[in-house]
């Protein structure tokens, strides 16, 4: 009997897998350079690249996905760029790994059940009402830059959701730090020189100055609920740091330690607003070239809601079109536009050697766009998510929040957000672009808009 090393050898010799070395051209145009592999290795399932003298193992099939995240999704861990993050968000949810991180995600899981999400509909919608009355109040003719409102929005929403009453004279100065961590994650990404964060570096003093700005204030909250809660401890909070701080350990009855809530409390906050501001650009940009798309939304919105209706929990689902619509945005400009894995052991994928330590690159934007299970796939079409095409597909062909035990928390919490924000932004609203050029996606930890998005807002009756 050949030992399971050997038949591995074995398949390797028989496979000779194409190798591209490409450092520079995936460094200047990520993207392009995913989508010229895809055309010209439409064959193969994996594609080994080579890149900044690492071997990364590109996998293009779904099948092979689900493998990688599912069904063998012990033995594929999160690759080194996730250590970049971990610098901030500690052993939160998204960076720890193994007994620890399934310990945490059951831990964190009810604070998302489908009855704590209604909670925060209503507060969903009244921000955005918020935000649609600044707009309007705004001067004409000056574009209003949705990009940065957009971003403001979404990172209320998330602090109300998860610490509900008013804190907001305690966030002083968070956006800007907030903006300054995720620069420096973008920077570290697009570099190849890196210095050590202990060097005094410009970027590293800011960096940590930043983070300390930003723990310092999550740490003060923290503090704050404990001590209401030694004064009054019944008092219970609609609020997701009420639920991590209550939640209990099944076997052992232990709750979270300070630095363990810090961890998760700060991975909400930064997993949970920049993805999803992203993705909210990119649906308005995509609907302000689409009048047809809109005016279906409109008469889909008006005949649930009524007129000047906001969303509720129980009839939110009934807008079948308008989340078609936020599908179709998020598979064009999946906000995590590629994932990457480490194989802790030996693997097979489609009959590829895949060597233990070796790294595994899962392009999310290459599967949305891949011409074997889309039609038309560079258009925006909602209609690609009507029942009869989504059944005929491979699950694992479309996953804009990841899979398996891996996929992320706050996944209904962010289709539930996109869909109220934009039922009440287009409403009453068109949105008229004041970008002339097209505007390019740029990938770096998450896919923006590489210019910040201007848009001019027109009363529909006007
Ligand atoms: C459009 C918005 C969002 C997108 C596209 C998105 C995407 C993703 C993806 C792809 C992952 C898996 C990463 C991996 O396996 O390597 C993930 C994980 C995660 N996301 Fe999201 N996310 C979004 C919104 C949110 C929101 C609103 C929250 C919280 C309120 C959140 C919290 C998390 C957390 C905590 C994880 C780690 C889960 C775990 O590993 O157990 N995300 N997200």
């Amino acid at each position: 009997m050949l030992s399971k090393q050997k038949k591995l050898q074995a398949v390797a010799a028989a496979h000779k897998l194409p190798w591209v070395g490409h450092t520079l051209a995936f460094v200047k145009n990520p993207l392009g350079f995913l989508e010229k592999i895809q055309s010209r290795y439409h064959h193969e399932k994996v594609v080994k690249l080579s890149l900044v003298g690492r071997e990364f193992h590109l996998v293009l099939t779904p099948e092979d996905v689900k493998h990688v995240l599912q069904e063998n999704n012990r033995n594929y861990h999160k690759s080194e760029a996730y250590s970049v993050l971990a610098i901030f968000l500690g052993n939160g949810l998204l960076t720890s790994e193994g007994d620890f991180w399934r310990r945490q995600r059951k831990l964190a899981q009810p604070a998302f059940y489908k009855q704590r999400l209604a909670l925060m509909v209503e507060m969903m919608g009244s921000e955005t009402k918020g935000l649609l009355d600044k707009w309007v109040s705004e001067k004409e003719n000056i574009p209003i830059d949705i990009t940065k409102d957009i971003l403001n929005l979404t990172l209320g929403i998330v602090t109300k959701a998860l610490f509900s009453a008013d804190v907001k004279h305690r966030l002083e100065g968070i956006s800007e730090a907030l903006n300054d961590i995720m620069h420096y994650a973008d920077d570290i990404l697009k570099s190849f020189v890196r210095f050590p964060l202990s060097f005094p570096t410009p970027a590293n003093r800011r960096f940590k100055r930043a983070v300390q700005k930003v723990e310092g204030i999550i740490y003060d909250i923290i503090d704050a609920r404990r001590q209401e809660l030694k004064r009054n401890p019944k008092v219970r909070y609609d609020d997701l740091l009420d639920m991590l701080i209550h939640t209990k350990d099944e076997e052992t009855g232990e709750t979270m330690t300070d630095k363990q809530l810090r961890d998760e409390v700060t991975t909400i906050f930064m997993a949970g607003h920049e993805t999803t501001a992203n993705a909210l650009s990119w649906a308005l940009y995509l609907l302000a070239q689409h009048s047809e798309v809109v005016a279906k939304m409109r008469q889909e919105l008006n005949a649930v809601l009524g007129k000047n209706g906001t969303p509720t929990f129980e009839n939110i689902r009934e807008l079948k079109y308008l989340l078609q619509v936020v599908q179709e945005v998020m598979r064009l400009y999946p906000p995590a536009w590629i994932m990457g894995r480490k194989a802790l052991k030996s693997d097979l994928l489609s009959g590829y050697p895949i060597q233990a330590n070796s790294f595994v690159l899962i392009s999310i934007y290459l599967l949305h766009r891949h011409p074997d299970y889309w039609e038309r796939p560079n258009d925006f079409d909602p209609d690609h998510f009507l029942p009869e095409p989504t059944k005929s597909r491979p699950t694992y062909a479309y996953i804009p929040f990841g899979g398996g035990p891996r996929m992320c928390i706050g996944n209904n919490f962010a289709w539930m957000e996109m869909q109220i924000v934009i039922a009440v932004l287009i409403q009453k609203y068109d949105f008229v672009l004041d970008n002339t050029e097209k505007v390019e996606p740029d990938p770096l930890v998450t896919l923006r808009p590489k210019k910040n998005l201007k848009i001019y807002l027109k009363p529909i009756d006007a």
